[in-house]
Protein backbone atom coordinates (compact mmCIF):
# COMPACT_ATOMS: atom_id res chain seq x y z
CA UNK A 1 0.00 0.00 0.00
CA UNK A 2 2.69 2.37 0.93
CA UNK A 3 4.65 1.50 -2.22
CA UNK A 4 1.70 2.41 -4.19
CA UNK A 5 1.38 5.53 -1.97
CA UNK A 6 5.31 6.56 -3.03
CA UNK A 7 4.24 5.78 -6.14
CA UNK A 8 1.69 8.21 -6.91
CA UNK A 9 3.40 10.91 -4.69
CA UNK A 10 6.08 10.86 -7.21
CA UNK A 11 4.17 11.18 -10.11
CA UNK A 12 2.28 14.02 -8.86
CA UNK A 13 5.53 15.79 -7.71
CA UNK A 14 7.95 15.04 -10.40
CA UNK A 15 5.93 14.38 -13.13
CA UNK A 16 2.42 16.91 -13.32
CA UNK A 17 2.02 20.37 -12.71
CA UNK A 18 -0.46 20.12 -10.32
CA UNK A 19 3.02 19.17 -8.07
CA UNK A 20 4.43 22.25 -9.17
CA UNK A 21 1.12 24.73 -8.25
CA UNK A 22 0.84 22.66 -4.88
CA UNK A 23 4.25 23.99 -4.38
CA UNK A 24 3.88 27.39 -5.09
CA UNK A 25 0.63 27.58 -2.75
CA UNK A 26 2.73 26.56 -0.21
CA UNK A 27 5.91 28.83 -0.92
CA UNK A 28 2.75 32.08 -0.89
CA UNK A 29 1.35 30.58 2.57
CA UNK A 30 4.54 30.40 4.12
CA UNK A 31 5.25 33.74 2.72
CA UNK A 32 2.00 35.46 3.54
CA UNK A 33 1.72 33.78 7.24
CA UNK A 34 5.09 35.19 8.32
CA UNK A 35 6.17 38.16 6.19
CA UNK A 36 5.66 41.71 7.71
CA UNK A 37 3.78 42.72 4.15
CA UNK A 38 0.92 43.37 7.05
CA UNK A 39 2.22 44.38 10.11
CA UNK A 40 4.81 42.61 12.98
CA UNK A 41 3.86 38.99 14.00
CA UNK A 42 6.76 38.39 15.27
CA UNK A 43 9.94 40.05 16.39
CA UNK A 44 12.05 38.81 13.86
CA UNK A 45 9.78 40.86 11.52
CA UNK A 46 10.20 43.90 13.63
CA UNK A 47 13.80 43.83 13.53
CA UNK A 48 13.76 42.97 9.71
CA UNK A 49 11.26 46.05 9.49
CA UNK A 50 13.41 48.40 11.38
CA UNK A 51 16.52 47.27 9.30
CA UNK A 52 15.39 47.67 6.52
CA UNK A 53 14.34 51.53 7.78
CA UNK A 54 17.00 52.88 9.18
CA UNK A 55 19.19 51.35 6.30
CA UNK A 56 17.38 54.05 3.97
CA UNK A 57 18.96 56.67 6.16
CA UNK A 58 22.54 54.78 6.35
CA UNK A 59 21.90 54.99 2.22
CA UNK A 60 20.48 58.42 1.85
CA UNK A 61 23.16 59.34 3.51
CA UNK A 62 26.14 57.94 0.99
CA UNK A 63 24.29 59.25 -2.15
CA UNK A 64 26.89 61.45 -4.05
CA UNK A 65 24.64 64.47 -3.08
CA UNK A 66 22.59 63.55 0.03
CA UNK A 67 19.54 65.87 -0.15
CA UNK A 68 18.98 68.24 2.76
CA UNK A 69 16.78 66.87 5.58
CA UNK A 70 15.70 63.60 3.13
CA UNK A 71 13.63 61.20 3.65
CA UNK A 72 11.60 62.74 7.01
CA UNK A 73 8.57 60.48 7.04
CA UNK A 74 10.50 57.64 6.84
CA UNK A 75 12.48 58.39 9.33
CA UNK A 76 9.19 59.71 11.31
CA UNK A 77 8.22 55.88 10.70
CA UNK A 78 11.66 54.87 12.12
CA UNK A 79 11.61 56.88 15.05
CA UNK A 80 7.44 55.68 16.11
CA UNK A 81 8.49 51.55 15.14
CA UNK A 82 11.79 51.88 17.49
CA UNK A 83 9.79 53.54 20.17
CA UNK A 84 6.91 50.60 19.59
CA UNK A 85 9.79 48.28 19.81
CA UNK A 86 11.65 49.12 22.74
CA UNK A 87 8.62 49.35 24.81
CA UNK A 88 8.00 45.95 23.69
CA UNK A 89 11.47 44.07 24.19
CA UNK A 90 13.69 47.13 25.45
CA UNK A 91 17.18 48.25 24.55
CA UNK A 92 19.42 46.59 22.43
CA UNK A 93 22.24 46.88 19.91
CA UNK A 94 19.99 47.28 17.16
CA UNK A 95 18.20 50.46 18.51
CA UNK A 96 22.09 51.49 19.64
CA UNK A 97 22.62 50.89 15.75
CA UNK A 98 19.22 53.18 14.54
CA UNK A 99 20.79 55.74 17.07
CA UNK A 100 23.85 56.26 15.25
CA UNK A 101 22.28 56.36 12.40
CA UNK A 102 20.27 59.65 13.36
CA UNK A 103 23.05 60.93 15.35
CA UNK A 104 24.46 60.78 11.48
CA UNK A 105 21.94 61.97 9.75
CA UNK A 106 21.31 65.16 12.09
CA UNK A 107 25.36 65.45 11.71
CA UNK A 108 24.68 65.66 7.99
CA UNK A 109 21.97 68.35 8.34
CA UNK A 110 22.57 70.87 10.65
CA UNK A 111 19.66 72.67 9.94
CA UNK A 112 17.45 69.71 10.48
CA UNK A 113 16.05 71.62 13.99
CA UNK A 114 14.40 74.74 12.10
CA UNK A 115 13.41 72.98 8.87
CA UNK A 116 11.55 70.45 11.03
CA UNK A 117 11.14 71.20 14.66
CA UNK A 118 8.76 68.56 15.43
CA UNK A 119 10.66 65.56 13.98
CA UNK A 120 13.73 67.03 15.05
CA UNK A 121 12.55 67.09 18.75
CA UNK A 122 11.25 63.29 18.18
CA UNK A 123 14.63 61.99 16.82
CA UNK A 124 16.62 64.06 19.73
CA UNK A 125 14.19 62.05 22.49
CA UNK A 126 14.57 58.87 20.91
CA UNK A 127 18.80 59.02 20.56
CA UNK A 128 18.89 60.46 23.89
CA UNK A 129 17.10 57.68 25.51
CA UNK A 130 19.51 55.09 23.59
CA UNK A 131 23.05 55.39 23.60
CA UNK A 132 24.42 55.21 20.08
CA UNK A 133 27.29 52.34 19.26
CA UNK A 134 29.01 53.84 16.50
CA UNK A 135 27.77 51.07 14.21
CA UNK A 136 25.01 52.63 11.78
CA UNK A 137 25.69 55.63 9.23
CA UNK A 138 28.30 55.68 6.74
CA UNK A 139 32.22 54.92 6.39
CA UNK A 140 34.52 55.46 4.07
CA UNK A 141 36.10 52.65 1.63
CA UNK A 142 38.54 52.41 -1.53
CA UNK A 143 39.15 50.50 -4.19
CA UNK A 144 40.56 46.79 -4.08
CA UNK A 145 42.60 44.78 -6.04
CA UNK A 146 42.60 41.52 -5.30
CA UNK A 147 44.19 39.34 -7.90
CA UNK A 148 44.42 36.42 -5.39
CA UNK A 149 40.43 36.24 -5.70
CA UNK A 150 40.45 34.41 -9.42
CA UNK A 151 42.71 32.09 -8.35
CA UNK A 152 41.41 31.29 -5.36
CA UNK A 153 37.55 31.36 -6.51
CA UNK A 154 38.21 29.14 -9.31
CA UNK A 155 40.46 26.54 -6.98
CA UNK A 156 37.10 25.81 -5.48
CA UNK A 157 35.39 22.16 -5.92
CA UNK A 158 33.24 20.51 -4.76
CA UNK A 159 34.11 17.55 -2.90
CA UNK A 160 32.33 13.86 -3.07
CA UNK A 161 34.89 11.81 -0.66
CA UNK A 162 35.74 13.61 2.50
CA UNK A 163 38.18 11.93 5.11
CA UNK A 164 37.27 10.79 8.74
CA UNK A 165 39.09 14.11 9.96
CA UNK A 166 36.69 15.88 12.05
CA UNK A 167 35.49 19.59 11.26
CA UNK A 168 35.68 21.32 14.37
CA UNK A 169 32.82 23.91 14.59
CA UNK A 170 35.22 26.87 15.26
CA UNK A 171 36.07 26.34 11.34
CA UNK A 172 32.41 26.55 10.76
CA UNK A 173 31.93 29.78 12.75
CA UNK A 174 34.90 31.33 11.09
CA UNK A 175 33.38 30.33 7.85
CA UNK A 176 30.36 31.80 9.05
CA UNK A 177 31.66 35.07 10.25
CA UNK A 178 33.05 35.75 6.86
CA UNK A 179 29.82 34.73 4.59
CA UNK A 180 27.88 37.35 6.81
CA UNK A 181 29.18 39.48 4.83
CA UNK A 182 27.17 39.12 1.76
CA UNK A 183 24.77 41.85 0.44
CA UNK A 184 21.12 41.18 1.56
CA UNK A 185 18.32 43.53 0.47
CA UNK A 186 17.80 46.58 2.66
CA UNK A 187 20.68 44.91 5.03
CA UNK A 188 18.73 42.65 6.18
CA UNK A 189 20.30 39.68 6.82
CA UNK A 190 17.48 36.78 6.76
CA UNK A 191 19.76 33.96 6.84
CA UNK A 192 20.50 31.38 9.44
CA UNK A 193 23.00 28.27 9.29
CA UNK A 194 21.72 24.78 10.85
CA UNK A 195 25.30 22.73 11.59
CA UNK A 196 24.56 18.83 12.33
CA UNK A 197 27.24 16.54 13.60
CA UNK A 198 25.48 14.03 15.09
CA UNK A 199 25.89 10.76 12.77
CA UNK A 200 22.24 8.97 13.00
CA UNK A 201 20.95 13.01 12.51
CA UNK A 202 23.14 14.05 9.64
CA UNK A 203 22.16 10.39 7.63
CA UNK A 204 18.26 11.13 8.63
CA UNK A 205 18.67 14.07 7.08
CA UNK A 206 20.97 12.97 3.81
CA UNK A 207 18.48 10.49 3.46
CA UNK A 208 15.60 12.97 2.75
CA UNK A 209 18.15 14.46 -0.07
CA UNK A 210 18.08 12.89 -3.28
CA UNK A 211 21.70 13.87 -4.55
CA UNK A 212 24.11 12.26 -2.42
CA UNK A 213 24.53 8.63 -3.09
CA UNK A 214 27.87 7.30 -2.76
CA UNK A 215 29.31 9.81 -0.94
CA UNK A 216 27.15 10.82 1.61
CA UNK A 217 28.16 8.41 4.32
CA UNK A 218 31.73 10.51 4.01
CA UNK A 219 30.45 13.95 4.76
CA UNK A 220 31.34 14.93 8.05
CA UNK A 221 28.97 17.69 9.39
CA UNK A 222 25.76 18.57 7.79
CA UNK A 223 25.00 22.27 6.83
CA UNK A 224 21.69 23.23 6.05
CA UNK A 225 21.17 27.46 4.85
CA UNK A 226 18.03 28.79 5.54
CA UNK A 227 16.06 32.13 5.21
CA UNK A 228 13.50 33.39 7.45
CA UNK A 229 10.53 34.48 5.82
CA UNK A 230 9.72 36.90 8.65
CA UNK A 231 12.13 39.37 7.19
CA UNK A 232 10.90 40.17 3.86
CA UNK A 233 7.47 41.72 2.96
CA UNK A 234 5.45 42.66 -0.33
CA UNK A 235 6.98 41.33 -3.42
CA UNK A 236 9.93 39.61 -1.85
CA UNK A 237 8.27 36.35 -1.45
CA UNK A 238 11.83 35.47 -3.98
CA UNK A 239 14.09 37.43 -2.47
CA UNK A 240 14.16 34.60 0.12
CA UNK A 241 16.17 32.67 -2.15
CA UNK A 242 18.23 35.09 -3.45
CA UNK A 243 19.85 36.51 -0.07
CA UNK A 244 19.66 32.64 0.89
CA UNK A 245 21.73 32.07 -2.43
CA UNK A 246 23.81 34.84 -2.38
CA UNK A 247 24.93 33.87 1.65
CA UNK A 248 25.28 30.13 0.58
CA UNK A 249 28.03 31.72 -2.23
CA UNK A 250 29.85 33.59 0.07
CA UNK A 251 29.83 30.34 3.00
CA UNK A 252 31.16 27.76 0.39
CA UNK A 253 34.00 30.63 -0.64
CA UNK A 254 34.73 30.89 2.65
CA UNK A 255 34.38 27.14 4.18
CA UNK A 256 36.98 26.88 1.00
CA UNK A 257 39.69 29.73 2.53
CA UNK A 258 39.79 27.82 6.06
CA UNK A 259 40.81 24.68 4.08
CA UNK A 260 37.08 22.70 4.78
CA UNK A 261 35.42 21.07 1.61
CA UNK A 262 31.93 21.16 0.59
CA UNK A 263 29.41 19.59 -1.47
CA UNK A 264 25.90 21.70 -1.84
CA UNK A 265 22.76 19.21 -1.98
CA UNK A 266 20.23 20.68 -3.70
CA UNK A 267 16.93 21.00 -2.18
CA UNK A 268 14.18 21.18 -5.03
CA UNK A 269 11.98 19.13 -3.21
CA UNK A 270 8.03 18.52 -2.59
CA UNK A 271 6.78 21.02 -0.07
CA UNK A 272 6.25 17.72 1.66
CA UNK A 273 9.42 16.73 2.03
CA UNK A 274 10.48 20.24 2.90
CA UNK A 275 7.99 19.58 5.96
CA UNK A 276 9.95 16.49 7.11
CA UNK A 277 13.15 17.89 6.50
CA UNK A 278 12.32 20.83 8.66
CA UNK A 279 10.95 18.09 11.85
CA UNK A 280 14.11 16.22 11.43
CA UNK A 281 16.05 19.05 11.42
CA UNK A 282 14.47 20.61 14.03
CA UNK A 283 13.47 23.90 11.36
CA UNK A 284 10.94 26.41 12.13
CA UNK A 285 7.98 26.77 9.74
CA UNK A 286 9.29 30.25 8.66
CA UNK A 287 12.51 29.24 7.36
CA UNK A 288 12.98 28.15 3.70
CA UNK A 289 15.65 25.33 3.29
CA UNK A 290 18.10 27.13 0.44
CA UNK A 291 20.22 23.90 0.46
CA UNK A 292 22.43 21.29 2.05
CA UNK A 293 25.75 21.69 2.29
CA UNK A 294 27.66 18.82 2.84
CA UNK A 295 31.09 19.55 4.82
CA UNK A 296 34.66 17.67 5.40
CA UNK A 297 37.82 17.88 5.11
CA UNK A 298 39.53 15.82 2.40
CA UNK A 299 43.23 14.47 1.54
CA UNK A 300 45.29 16.21 -1.12
CA UNK A 301 44.99 14.87 -4.37
CA UNK A 302 41.53 14.29 -4.17
CA UNK A 303 39.24 13.52 -7.54
CA UNK A 304 36.49 15.78 -8.16
CA UNK A 305 34.53 16.47 -10.99
CA UNK A 306 36.00 18.73 -13.61
CA UNK A 307 32.54 20.59 -14.13
CA UNK A 308 33.64 23.04 -17.23
CA UNK A 309 32.31 26.20 -17.40
CA UNK A 310 30.79 27.68 -20.14
CA UNK A 311 33.22 30.80 -22.18
CA UNK A 312 32.70 34.07 -20.66
CA UNK A 313 31.30 35.56 -23.69
CA UNK A 314 28.61 33.30 -23.91
CA UNK A 315 27.55 34.58 -19.80
CA UNK A 316 28.89 38.86 -20.67
CA UNK A 317 26.79 40.35 -22.67
CA UNK A 318 27.32 43.72 -23.43
CA UNK A 319 24.96 45.92 -24.70
C1 LIG B 1 22.07 24.69 -5.23
C2 LIG B 1 22.99 23.57 -5.65
C3 LIG B 1 22.59 22.27 -5.43
C4 LIG B 1 23.46 21.23 -5.73
N1 LIG B 1 23.07 19.96 -5.44
C5 LIG B 1 23.93 18.95 -5.60
C6 LIG B 1 23.57 17.65 -5.19
O1 LIG B 1 22.46 17.40 -4.73
N2 LIG B 1 24.50 16.67 -5.31
C7 LIG B 1 25.75 16.90 -5.82
O2 LIG B 1 26.54 15.97 -5.88
N3 LIG B 1 26.11 18.15 -6.23
C8 LIG B 1 25.24 19.17 -6.12
N4 LIG B 1 25.60 20.44 -6.49
C9 LIG B 1 26.96 20.69 -6.97
C10 LIG B 1 27.05 21.01 -8.45
O3 LIG B 1 26.98 19.84 -9.18
C11 LIG B 1 28.36 21.75 -8.68
O4 LIG B 1 28.37 22.94 -7.94
C12 LIG B 1 28.60 22.12 -10.14
O5 LIG B 1 28.76 20.99 -10.94
C13 LIG B 1 29.85 22.97 -10.29
O6 LIG B 1 30.97 22.27 -9.80
P1 LIG B 1 31.91 22.83 -8.66
O7 LIG B 1 31.05 23.13 -7.47
O8 LIG B 1 32.89 21.74 -8.41
O9 LIG B 1 32.55 24.09 -9.17
C14 LIG B 1 24.73 21.49 -6.28
C15 LIG B 1 25.10 22.81 -6.52
C16 LIG B 1 24.24 23.83 -6.21
C17 LIG B 1 24.68 25.25 -6.44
Amino acid sequence: MSRIKNKLHALFFWQSRAGEVLNKIYDLRIFYRNSFYKGFSSRESYEAFLTKQYHIVEKGLAMPVPRKNFGAEKIRVLVEVSEDYMTKYGQNDLLQTISSTLDSYLDANEDFETADPVLYTMIQRFVSSVSANGKGGTKLVTPVIFPEFDGFAKSRSSVRAFNNVEVENDLVATAVDTAKYAPSVCNRQGWKVHLYADKLQVSKLLSLQDGNGGFGQTINKLLIVTADSRCFTNLESNQIFIDGGLFSMNLLLALHSVGVGSCCLNLCVPYTREKKIKVAAGIGEFERPIMMIGIGHYDSQTRVATSCRKDSNQILQVH
